[in-house]
């Protein structure tokens, strides 16, 4: 971009992203294209010429969130600024937003992030309404190689992009466009480089992670998994999201198989009742989804369960409600993320008569968390006397503790008596001698 005396700045840009584990990915990935084409990212807005967003649009609030900040755009315009909206709330909205907030340059969906680099040239050549928008229907992935991983020993890895489950509540569809994989050897390539590269733990993303179709038809999802284990030097694998209707035995057999595949699977459920489940067009019955926490917890090794619920769909009964909080208890998770429901635009559910009223909502949200705390509790105490194998995070300086994760995905914060803290990214044994609902407490074995 050219000042005011015609001479080029340096080319900087911010970019902060909200919602869910693809868009940090995403981002990680815009983050090397943009930093490939000659522009250096700094952490201030105000240092910028280039201000991004990669913004989410699931709940209403997510969405408000990015709206408020493209209020404040006027005045940054006026002293050369200029600014592109991404990811989920740009896809939905479209050229709405150029409506909305007549500052922003760019809107682009992340079905169109290949494109980038020639939206780049657009926007420094001054033009302005620049728009990705219309590849929603595309078969590509968004491949590169120039990925800015953010943390040196764990990196995501997307295998699948977009979404057809069409959900009566959700966006995603709309706003990631048709479901499309990766070529597994494309996968093991990237896998390999990572391993190369220094990294010990992958996790493999995607909106619903094993609905994966290997284009090539060499690999299942489960043979995938496996063989990401297998690549040597890596140590931990993950994979999230996984939605019910597709998840199929081998996975947990491939779990028991590769020691390296963590103990944790994050199996959405969103409601306890299989009224509710078809009202959501979910394609799987309470009965079918018990039917996997069996397989789950057949598995040889104990394997933590975490899960996502919504709260107030409309028509959920009390009774309804009922049922989520006894599946609490038959799956014992380890985690629950809960949600109110948000009517969203464009789904069919925001149609939907005997709506629930907010307060209703908030006291069902309540109960849950109330009761899927004390069944926290109870699970995390059982690791008390344990020997836990974590990788090291970081340290809490105030508190004198390391903190370490497990395989199980949970949170351990530990003390050492040796002289030398542990690196980031290092592996070892820890002794648990105390538990919490989200956290556990212990002592490094050596
Ligand atoms: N693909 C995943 C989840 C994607 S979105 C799956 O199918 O499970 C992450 C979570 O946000 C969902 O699991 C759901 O619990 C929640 N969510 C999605 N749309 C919502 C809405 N309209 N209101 C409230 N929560 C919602
Ligand atoms: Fe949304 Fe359903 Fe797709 Fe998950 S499976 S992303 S909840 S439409
Ligand atoms: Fe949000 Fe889009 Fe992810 S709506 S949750 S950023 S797929």
């Amino acid at each position: 971009m050219a000042d005011a005396n015609g001479k080029i700045a340096e080319k900087t840009f911010y970019l902060e992203t909200f919602g869910c584990q693809m868009n940090v990915h995403d981002s990680e990935k815009v983050i090397g294209t943009l930093e490939h084409e000659g522009y250096r990212r700094v952490d201030l807005e105000e240092d910028a010429g280039l201000i991004l967003y990669n913004t989410c649009s699931i709940r209403d609030k997510a969405e408000q969130k990015v709206f408020n900040r493209l209020n404040d755009y006027k005045k940054l315009y006026a002293k050369g600024k200029r600014f592109g909206v991404l990811g989920c709330v740009a896809q939905q909205e479209g050229e709405r937003i150029f409506e909305r907030a007549p500052y922003v340059s760019l809107v682009a969906g992340s079905a169109s992030y290949r494109k980038l680099p020639e939206m780049l040239v657009q926007i420094e050549r001054g033009e302005s309404r620049i728009t990705g928008l219309d590849d929603r229907q595309t078969d590509e992935t968004f491949e590169t190689e120039f990925t800015a991983r953010s943390n040196p020993h764990r990196g995501y890895i997307t295998i699948i992009e977009g979404c057809d489950k069409f959900c009566a509540y959700c966006v995603v569809p709309y706003t990631r466009g048709k479901e499309r994989s990766r070529t597994s050897t494309s996968v093991l390539a990237e896998a390999r480089r990572m391993a190369d590269a220094g990294y010990t733990e992958i996790q493999l993303l995607g909106q619903n992670v094993n609905s994966y179709r290997d284009s090539e038809g060499k690999r299942s999802f489960a043979e995938l998994l496996a063989a990401v284990g297998e690549v040597e030097g890596i140590r931990r694998v993950r994979f999230t999201t996984s939605h019910p209707r597709d998840f199929t035995r081998d996975i947990v057999e491939a779990i028991d198989a590769v020691p390296t595949l963590c103990d944790h699977v994050h199996l959405p459920i969103q409601s306890g009742s299989s009224r509710v489940l078809q009202l959501m067009q979910r394609e799987y019955t309470r009965d079918q989804y018990e039917e996997r926490i069996a397989w789950i917890k057949a598995a040889r090794r104990p394997i933590s369960m975490t899960t996502d619920i919504i709260v107030g769909f409309p028509g959920e009964t009390p009774e309804d409600f009922e049922q989520t909080i006894d599946l609490l208890a038959v799956t014992g998770y380890d985690a629950v993320f809960a949600f109110k429901y948000s009517p969203r635009p464009n789904t069919p559910a925001i149609t939907m008569a005997d709506s629930i009223p907010d307060e209703e909502k908030s006291t069902r949200l309540q109960v849950l968390l109330d009761r899927q705390r004390e069944i926290q509790r109870a699970n995390y105490d059982k690791h008390i006397g344990q020997i836990l194998e974590v990788m090291v995070e970081g340290r809490n300086e105030a508190r004198g503790q390391i903190t370490g994760r497990t395989s199980q995905n949970k949170t351990l914060n530990f003390t050492t008596t040796q002289p030398i803290y542990p690196a980031p990214g290092s592996y070892l044994p820890v002794r648990v001698t105390k538990s919490f609902p989200n956290s556990l407490v212990g002592e490094a074995v050596i």
